[in-house]
């Protein structure tokens, strides 16, 4: 009796446990399903995984935290729009803050705001045309542009945004648009238009950053080409 082999014996269910018959090694496994709660919890996140990246990583939204703190930023400085005073849609005006990347910011948060969502988030056009390449239908200089936002066009196909932006974040905001030319991103918009010449003040035409948001592009080399030119 004392010298009894220890033999190991099939588990016995306790309570209402239930073996479900699988046995690897030696061990015997028990019929425990994961909780409810556990598993509700499991669907719940995969249900919502789609409404996430949808509200947040969709293109044009502009939801991320880092999309939250660049619209801060700039609704911060539309603050200081006072600071501009009564600011015109002419040349020297646009060409001026196609040069500071501070003030470039306020366009670049108009633009993923308001303007994305047609003529997409780096502006290689959707469902409005392309706005990095040198080929423009409605514009000839860069005055153009902000008559473009102004009036809109094409029977508000290009709705016109007098009357939604502030004239100085309108002025901010072509000057945006007229910075991301030179980029020659591969556009979905079918019209193309005409090649118009290079904006005043860029020599080469195409001496736009390569950065969509341009405000990390190096300002220093613009007022050299200014002068040259002027
Ligand atoms: C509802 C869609 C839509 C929105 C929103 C929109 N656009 Fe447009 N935009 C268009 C279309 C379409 C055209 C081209 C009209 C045409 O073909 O005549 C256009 C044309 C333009 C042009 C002239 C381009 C050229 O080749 O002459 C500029 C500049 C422009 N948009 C800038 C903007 C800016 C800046 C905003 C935001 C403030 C904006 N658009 C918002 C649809 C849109």
């Amino acid at each position: 009796m004392a010298d009894e082999p220890k033999v190991k014996t099939p588990l016995e269910p306790a309570g209402d446990d239930v073996l479900s018959g699988h046995t690897y090694d030696g061990i015997q496994e028990y019929d425990n399903p994961t909780p409810r709660w556990w598993e509700l919890l499991f669907v719940g996140s995969i249900l919502f995984s789609p409404l996430y990246i949808l509200w947040f990583h969709a293109p044009a939204q502009n939801r991320t935290l880092a999309d939250q703190y660049e619209a801060s930023l700039a609704a911060n400085l539309r603050l200081q729009f006072g600071e501009l005073g009564d600011v015109q849609a002419d040349e020297p005006t646009l060409v001026r803050f196609m040069n500071e990347p501070e003030w470039l910011k306020v366009g670049a948060s108009t633009f993923a705001v308001n303007c994305a969502s047609c003529h997409g988030k780096d502006a290689a056009g959707i469902s409005g045309p392309n706005l990095t390449d040198d080929y423009y239908i409605h514009v000839k200089d860069i005055t153009d542009i902000a008559k473009v936002l102004r009036e809109g066009a094409k029977n508000g196909a290009m709705p016109a945004w007098e009357n939604r932006l502030h004239p100085t974040e309108l002025i901010l905001t072509a000057a945006y648009v007229a910075s991301l030319r030179g980029q020659n991103l591969e556009g979905r918009y079918a019209e193309k238009g005409n090649e118009i010449p290079p904006w005043p003040g860029t020599a080469a035409g195409a001496e736009a950053p390569a950065e969509p948001s341009a405000v990390d592009a190096n300002p220093a080399e613009a007022p050299a080409a200014q002068a040259a030119a002027g």
